[in-house]
């Protein structure tokens, strides 16, 4: 294994600039961001990053330089730059699954150079783009004929966590580049409801299936997997029928076969590509398939375009360095417990789900790589919604709630469905919800519009409530990979200042073991056969009894 992946670190709390923060949090903790903005004319300007078309204002943060300084101080200090180019160069940095992590290299041009083991992973991910290329172009012209000669006119993506989010996700934000003959449909828990409900109007003769699984034998996904291959077959009839409706993803091809479908159609790729790191990978076929090769390869420039800054950018300019420094410093220093996700783009609407398997799935650990547990708060709670629309439902708390939730604002300059002045709208609420939370409404202001006295305590704002806005030009393949990137490494970077394994997963196994094991006890009547505590066994007995 490499040495950065195992080298011994200096505990987090030990290093000078985490100690230097704790005393700087006691001096500006309580400074307000109307002060900050009232003595730097130039704050909203000189607090601003613009890259690869984002513009990214964080002066709404409860910082100074000072604070700035020092938080990439302790980014220096916990050997970011070394940690990056290990990722990038193909080192195990998931050390528990002895991994290397490349998502990197999904988006790298033909030609470079990237190695895992010795082997330059790079040729394979061209020829798997290829392979899609070709499918996608098949499906959607209708050569690709169903087993009855009919052409494919539904795609239901079958697979859960980093096998749905990702392809779901990206077909509702670019459904605007999709080709609007083709229906899509994802399929990914484990309850009939959602099977039966995504294929009732389908016909099997138009419908292809795509079984995505990393490891192929997930149990939602081989469930539901099992449940459309006999809808497929009830109506045609023939096992033969398999090879034109399905096809599969994965990185076992073991597995892909014993399921049934031929290697042929099935679109690879490797155990360095993390789940919730995997929608440019061939998981994201359903995307190609709807947005076509063209606009999937310039989503993956997007995507290129943000690893390169990542990569090359001095720290103080870099947009997923800072992200993930301010993450850190509201969770460990301010004691913040979310982070509130707000695209203003209806499209967006599922990127908060996405983003809480990528983050939550990735920062929620609480030992360090060496093994010993944290003395300080790792991965906060990320979530979210699109639009105004939690304007009208959660904002109150944000905004006069007792609780510190720093906010990212999404949003972009051009829409694509103009009309009227709603884009306006929306945008001026962005502007609107940044600038009430940072300086919100004094006991003075509110008395001099003629409250009553009694009133004022219910009308007054602290503000103080720090917002990212992150602002680009229209939503677009690219745009979109731009930002799932920039997710991506900020994650990054708080993980490497957590000390911790970004890209295992581990927390996630002792439910599935404990279900499996119940799974087998739920037929039959009268006492549970398992031993389990007397909460659960009283559940799965009264289970047992009203299922008949
Ligand atoms: O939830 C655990 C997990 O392993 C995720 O990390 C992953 O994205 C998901 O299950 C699905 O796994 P697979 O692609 O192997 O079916």
């Amino acid at each position: 294994m490499s040495a950065t992946a195992t080298a011994v670190q200096t505990p987090l709390t030990s290093l000078p600039a985490w100690k230097a923060l704790q005393a700087h949090y006691e001096k500006v903790h309580s400074l307000h961001l109307r002060d900050l903005f009232r003595n730097d004319p130039q704050r909203g300007t000189r607090l601003t990053v613009e890259a690869e078309g984002i513009y990214f204002d964080y002066s709404k943060h409860r910082i100074t330089d000072e604070t700035l300084r020092l938080l990439l101080d302790l980014a220096r200090q916990s050997g970011l730059h070394e940690r990056i180019e290990a990722m990038f160069t193909g080192e195990k940095i998931n050390v528990t699954e002895k991994r290397a992590v490349l998502h990197t290299a999904l988006r790298a041009p033909r030609g470079e150079v990237i190695k895992v083991d010795g082997e330059n992973v790079v040729p394979a991910v061209h020829e798997v783009l290829d392979r899609m290329t070709d499918f996608s172009n098949r499906v959607r012209s209708g050569a690709w004929k169903g087993f009855t000669g009919k052409r494919i006119r539904n795609v239901i993506n079958i697979g859960i966590g980093g096998s749905d989010l990702g392809p779901v996700m990206a077909y509702e934000a670019l459904r605007y580049y999709s080709q609007r003959d083709l229906t899509f449909r994802f399929v990914s828990n484990i309850d009939g409801t959602a099977f039966a409900e995504a294929t009732s109007d389908l016909d099997p003769e138009e419908t292809m299936f795509i079984i995505s699984s990393k490891t192929f034998t997930t149990l939602e996904t081989m469930t539901n997997a099992q449940t459309a291959r006999d809808w497929s077959l009830r109506k045609l009839k023939d096992e033969r029928a398999v090879a034109k409706h399905f096809v599969a993803v994965s990185t076992n091809e073991k597995e892909v076969t014993k399921f049934g479908i031929d290697t042929a159609n099935m679109f690879e790729f490797w155990d360095w590509v993390g789940g919730r790191y995997s929608m440019d990978s061939a998981i994201g076929l359903s995307t190609m398939l709807a947005i076509g090769p063209e606009n999937f390869r310039a989503m993956l420039a997007g995507f290129r375009a943000i690893d390169e800054h990542f990569r090359h950018t001095p720290f103080e300019k870099n947009l997923p360095v800072l992200m993930g420094l301010l993450t850190v410093w509201y969770t460990d220093f301010f004691g913040a417990e979310t982070v509130a996700v707000l695209p203003y783009e209806q499209f967006l609407r599922r990127f908060p789900a996405y983003l809480q398997q990528l983050t939550m799935e990735s920062n929620g650990k609480h030992v360090t790589l060496a093994g010993e547990r944290v003395n300080y708060a790792t991965g906060p709670i990320f979530w979210g919604e699109a639009g105004t629309n939690g304007q009208h439902s959660f904002y109150q708390l944000i905004h006069q709630g007792t609780r510190l939730i720093p906010c990212d604002f999404t949003g972009f300059s051009k829409t694509l469905h103009p009309l009227g002045e709603d884009h306006d709208l929306l945008m001026a609420n962005v502007f609107a919800q940044g600038e009430a939370l940072a300086f919100g409404k004094t006991a003075e202001e509110v008395k001099a519009e003629g409250t009553p006295d009694w009133l004022v305590p219910h009308r007054v704002f602290e503000g103080n409530r720090p917002t990212s806005t992150f602002l680009l030009d229209e939503l677009t393949p690219a745009s979109l990979g731009k930002l799932v990137a920039l997710y991506e490494h900020s994650v990054f970077t708080q993980g490497v200042i957590w000390q911790i394994d970004s890209f295992d997963q581990w927390g996630v196994e002792l439910g599935k073991v404990l279900a499996k094991k119940i799974v087998g006890e739920l037929e039959g009547s009268g006492p549970a056969p398992g031993s389990h505590d007397t909460s659960t066994t009283t559940l799965i007995e009264r289970y047992r009894k009203a299922r008949g």
